[in-house]
């Protein structure tokens, strides 16, 4: 009995540990990729290949020296829109700050690095 009490408490601490060990990294990752993955953008977007929307990589390829870029993307993120990429719209996203869009659309123009 008391054995199982010991087996049960150390998998406990593990679990706690788990988390606190995951969340640490979580906090490496980018905060670009942190907002991206809390808004759903990863449900329609990958990284370095196309899915429902063209892929973060080739976004930053396409803007790439564009100084308007940043508040172009930002707005079309916030208001949503099609006819860039074909004719799959992308949803608005009105309830994100614009403080989040801009980090995430910053990311994005980066060539969202995961470090
Ligand atoms: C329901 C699917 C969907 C979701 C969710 C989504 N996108 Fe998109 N996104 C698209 C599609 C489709 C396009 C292409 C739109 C076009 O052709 O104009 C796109 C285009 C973009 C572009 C390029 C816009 C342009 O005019 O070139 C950026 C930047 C972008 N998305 C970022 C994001 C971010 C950041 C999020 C999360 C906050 C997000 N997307 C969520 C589908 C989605």
């Amino acid at each position: 009995m008391k054995r199982g009490v010991i087996v049960a408490g150390s998998v406990l601490v593990g679990a706690v540990v788990g988390l606190f060990v995951s969340s640490a990294h979580a906090a490496d990752a980018p905060r670009g990729q942190s907002i991206a993955n809390a808004n759903a953008c990863m449900g329609c977007h990958a990284v370095d290949r196309k899915l429902v929307g063209p892929s973060f990589q080739q976004i930053a390829a396409k803007y790439k020296g564009d100084a308007q870029a940043p508040a172009k993307l930002a707005s079309k993120v916030k208001n949503g829109g099609s006819g860039v990429w074909g004719m799959i719209p992308m949803p608005a996203h009105q309830s994100m700050s614009d403080a989040d869009i801009r980090t995430v659309v910053d990311w994005v123009l980066k060539g969202a690095p995961s470090k």
